[in-house]
């Protein structure tokens, strides 16, 4: 706060006093990469969804390395997110200063990684990006400030002077071909998946350099991709359910997915993909084809270049599959989580016994004065995290309440502590509320 140099992977940071949120705490967070673990879910799952991807045509190179500090042009404007975007806010996004900020998706490092297939640096039509991601946001058993996502692009040069003449463009050919590999594999598969696909593009426009050609066998390629992945990654959970399962019949041989369209700045058309698992649908990953400009940004010649893009969240996947129940699992450092995981794969993990947990309940009139800055619920997360860290299994508003004469508003916040590790005393509870409610009081006035 205020002046101090921050540092960050062994770099130094001018902080600003109105932009600078990113916390002690969070910065400890970000040397961790877990997805780089061969012996830990998150590193499992990124190991078996690059191999998947790589094994129809080994066309993708993998970059894993990449730091978590990046530009806002990097992260934002390289991308063509407008200066309004919500993503930019403090509320959601840790700044470093006004410059620098932790990366929120991996399609911070999509520019570069296009310009480096570009400059003939790599001989792949594809790249993948995994790493981890910061968001503020709330706390609860399947939300962590830190997440991980893996990013694919795929890239096709356009036979621009094929357009002339009679023969098909070789472009096109390569495409149809790609896709025909791509589909005889996902037919291979033996956990088919169902679906519903929403290829209208009413609302969701194509770009105008490219054929409604392209865009088709693109779109297809890019879906199938996706596919391919979750229909190998939840046959592995289907298949190891049937195993343990008394009544293998109820297990389902089947994957219910539907696209549905999307809007990215980066891209257009744009979908997500959910899969309907356990009664539900689940929202795994956002895509579609790259925006012209970012090729053009990358370096190449104007009408050159097809792309698609993704960006898939690793950390629920790997919830599912290895049915660990609270995220924050992932980050302990306590051998009976560590010990239970080993490369390649992917198995069902046994808790060790529960810890109890304690609640404590904050309640606080909000600030009423003239242009006060709202306390947005990020903020009180922020604050929870930073006295209590990974002790917090959730904060929860449970009540609200509105003066009838004076109408002020008060809030109630429900803290459930509980350690995944060990016991927690009452005096060392209580300690921490009271830093809780301190904090309230000295940033927020309340
Ligand atoms: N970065 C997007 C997100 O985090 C996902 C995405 C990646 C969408 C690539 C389109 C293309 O939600």
């Amino acid at each position: 706060n205020g002046s101090k140099i921050i540092e960050i992977g062994g770099k130094k940071y001018q902080p600003d006093g109105n932009f600078t949120n990113v916390t002690p705490s969070m910065i400890s967070l970000t040397g961790r990469s877990l997805h780089l673990k061969d012996r830990h879910p998150v590193g499992i799952l990124r190991d078996a969804i690059e191999n998947k991807l790589n094994s129809t045509d080994n066309a993708f190179l993998a970059y894993n390395t990449y730091k978590p500090v990046v530009s806002t042009y990097e992260n934002f404007d390289s991308l063509g997110f407008p200066k309004d975007h919500p993503g930019r806010s403090k509320s959601d996004t840790y700044y470093v200063n006004s410059k620098y900020l932790l990366r929120t998706h991996t399609s911070a490092h999509e520019l570069e990684c296009f310009a480096k297939a570009k400059s003939g640096e790599t001989n792949k039509p594809g790249f993948l990006i995994s790493a981890d991601v910061y968001r503020r946001d709330e706390i609860d058993r399947t939300h962590y400030p830190v997440f991980h996502q893996m990013e694919g692009c795929r890239i096709w040069n356009r036979d621009n002077t094929a357009y002339t003449s009679n023969v098909e463009p070789g472009h096109i050919t390569k495409m149809r071909e790609d896709l025909k590999k791509l589909e005889q594999q996902l037919h291979q598969q033996q956990t088919k998946v169902v679906v519903e696909d929403d290829t209208s593009l009413d609302g969701n426009p194509k770009q105008n350099y490219m054929t409604d050609l392209e865009v088709d066998l693109c779109s297809k390629h890019l879906k199938r991709s996706i596919e391919l992945v979750i229909s190998d990654v939840f046959h592995r959970k289907l298949e190891s359910l049937r195993k343990t399962n008394k009544d293998a019949s109820e297990i389902p041989t089947e994957l219910q997915v539907r696209w549905i369209k999307a809007y990215f700045p980066w891209t257009a058309p744009s979908w997500e993909i959910e899969v309907w698992w356990q009664g539900e649908w689940l929202e795994l990953c956002g895509c579609g084809l790259v925006q012209e400009d970012v090729l053009k940004k990358a370096g190449y010649a104007p009408d050159s270049t097809i792309s698609w893009a993704f960006g898939l969240g690793l950390d629920r996947i790997a919830m599912l599959l290895f049915e660990i129940p609270d995220i924050r699992l992932f980050w302990t450092q306590d051998e009976r989580f560590q010990k239970q995981f080993q490369k390649g794969i992917i198995n069902t993990f046994k808790p060790y016994s529960k810890y109890p947990s304690t609640m404590r309940d904050v309640a606080f009139w909000l600030p009423q004065t003239e242009n006060v800055e709202k306390i947005h619920e990020n903020d009180l997360m922020e604050i929870v995290r930073n006295a209590a860290g990974d002790l917090v299994e959730s904060v929860k508003l449970v009540d609200e309440f509105v003066h009838p004469k004076s109408g002020k508003k008060s809030l109630c916040y429900r803290i459930n502590y509980q350690s995944m590790d060990r016991n927690l005393t009452n005096n060392e509870i209580n300690a921490l509320q009271e830093e809780v409610r301190n904090e309230l009081s000295r940033k927020y006035n309340v």
